[in-house]
């Protein structure tokens, strides 16, 4: 277990290793898109990792070309229905519409 702290909301919650960044937000009653429903097709559930990357997983090659056709990315961009939690570390994502990016 490892905590997921959502801002800007600064909702916290306590999240198993092997869940989703998107099921742990949406679990976490906060608002997101995720229009592809997970696959890695839409870009939509964009959001930055600003604190504990070590705390999510790598990012996979599916994932990494579609964030490269995301506009505003930075390097702590993630896709939120393909990082993993990996209960390593705490980690702290900001969801997008409120961030000023990288
Ligand atoms: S929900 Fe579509 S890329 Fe994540």
């Amino acid at each position: 277990m490892s905590l997921l702290t959502i801002m800007p909301s600064g909702k916290s919650i306590e999240v198993t290793a092997g869940t989703k960044l998107l099921t742990a937000i949406l679990a976490a009653d906060e608002s997101i898109h995720h229009k592809c429903e997970g696959k890695a097709a839409c870009g939509t559930c964009h959001i930055f990792v600003q604190e504990g990357r070590k705390g999510v997983s790598r990012i996979a090659r599916e994932e990494n070309e579609r964030l490269d056709t995301i506009v505003g990315v930075g390097s702590k961009s993630r896709l939120a229905c393909q990082a993993i939690m990996l209960g390593t570390e705490d980690v702290k994502i900001e969801l997008l519409g409120f961030s000023s990016g990288v």
